[in-house]
């Protein structure tokens, strides 16, 4: 068995305690931790080209271009291995979008998402030559004219629609809801379309939905597009051909025993169906669903810690690492790797960090731990090491691509001279 065969976390996390190579891609995570140091983040190669697969399976027949969300895991060799699975890519930032040029991604494959772009960050795109910007309000509209009208260019443009649908995940990555900052009403995307011909360096020609993440029931997806189809059909019938619609991301994984992944196949027949009068393209833009089973973090006990009302296992890695516990309280399958069989105890598991909200589970029942144990922490290939700091001045973690029984450092550990470089004493005052 590898990490990339594993149909459940408990799967994985019951026979990675007695084989903990089946979790490293047959590679000896002991010795990988001696290698590398602790904590690291770890990717199965497999396990995403297996992922990407699948989606395209479910997508066949249809004009689909799938995106991955780059913020979901930015590392050069995942958005490389996506490349090279024909993948583009769905970004928010001049810097991802320089990340996935560098990659090897083709700017007719990129999409440019986001509430908040700045004007060089635009204008940079422009200059790439990128497919679409999925665009979020009216002053975004109309600089993306100017700077494409400044370029001599057109540019292709989606109004980003936000339903009002609540897609009942976490309220932190809700993103559907009216309440929310993204997108524009229908009433208002309406408007632009009336007024095409006031920006003639816009080709809006496009439809864009995303309703959050972590969405691991149909329903949230088939409200959401059934508002989306209504409103290219009334579009249709008053003469704005649709040649894009981008129907976002946010598939839920299993980070836990008892979840079910969402079923690609079951997300497409939905598409379908909402979609089924339209023959244009569409965008798909997941992110965690193609890389965060994907991912581990690897963490040594440093001590445990016998308190008063409980025990806590104090690991390597912290909140700086994996921000998902204390920002969403979310859940992930701790593997103590020992392998040996020993008796179960309860544990906060914790970091380092001076925070109580530095707490990866309260209350987990574990194998009995000891210092120097290594642990992995499961389901870390999304929002894990993108989301990571330097807070408490922890230089970011080491990541390693594990591919067939052999690893690549695909990020080495920050130095303490790379996590301080740039600072300054102050010494160099100047005056406006
Ligand atoms: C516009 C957009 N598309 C795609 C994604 C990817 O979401 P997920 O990783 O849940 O698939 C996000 C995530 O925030 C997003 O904002």
């Amino acid at each position: 068995m590898t990490l990339s065969e594993f149909e459940t976390v408990a799967d994985a996390a019951a026979v990675a305690s007695q084989d903990p190579e089946s979790l490293f891609e047959g590679v000896d995570p002991a010795a990988l931790a001696d290698r590398v140091g602790t904590p690291f983040h770890a990717y199965s190669a497999a396990a995403i080209r297996r992922r990407i697969a699948e989606l395209q399976q479910a997508l066949q027949g249809l004009d689909a271009l799938v995106c991955f969300a780059v913020k979901a895991n930015p590392n050069r060799a995942i958005l490389t291995l996506v490349a090279d699975a024909g993948l583009g890519a769905d970004i928010v930032s001049g810097g991802e979008l320089r990340r996935s040029l560098e990659a090897g991604i083709a700017p007719k494959r990129i999409v440019f998402s986001g509430v908040g772009k700045s004007e060089q960050e635009i204008d940079a795109a422009l200059a790439a030559g990128i497919a679409r910007f999925n665009l979020e309000s009216r002053d975004e509209l109309e600089c993306l004219d100017r700077l494409a009208r400044e370029r001599g260019v057109e540019a292709c443009a989606a109004v980003r629609i936000n339903p009002d649908v609540d897609a009942g995940t976490h309220e932190k990555i809700s993103t559907g809801r009216a309440e929310n900052k993204f997108g524009v009403p229908i009433d208002e995307a309406r408007c632009w379309f009336a007024e095409r011909m006031r920006h003639p360096n816009v080709r809006l020609d496009g439809l864009h939905v995303h309703i959050g993440s972590q969405i691991l029931d149909l329903e949230p997806f088939r409200r959401a597009f059934a508002r989306v189809a209504a409103f290219r059909r009334e579009l249709a019938a008053a003469g704005h051909a649709i040649a894009s619609i981008d129907v976002g991301g946010g598939f839920g994984v299993r980070y836990r025993n008892g979840e079910s992944r969402l079923d690609a196949q079951a997300w497409a027949g939905v598409l379908r169906e909402a979609f089924a009068d339209y023959d244009g393209r569409f965008v798909v833009e997941p992110g965690r669903w193609l890389v965060a089973e994907a991912g581990l973090l690897l963490t040594r006990v440093l001590r445990v810690k016998r308190g008063v009302e409980r025990d806590f296992l104090v690991l390597d890695a912290a909140m700086n690492d994996l921000a998902r516990p204390s920002l969403y309280d979310a859940w992930h399958e701790i593997v103590p790797l020992h392998g040996a069989a020993r008796a179960m105890r309860r544990y906060d598991v914790v970091g380092p960090v001076c925070e109580t909200g530095d707490t990866f589970a309260r209350d987990r029942l574990l194998p009995e731990c000891a210092a120097g144990d290594l642990v992995a922490i499961l389901g870390t290939g999304a929002y894990g090491a993108s989301m990571a700091s330097t807070y408490n001045s922890r230089p970011l973690a080491a990541e390693v691509l594990l591919d067939d029984g052999r690893y690549s450092i695909v990020r080495r550990r920050q130095s303490y001279e790379e996590m301080t470089a740039g600072e300054s004493a102050g010494e160099d005052w100047t005056t406006p």
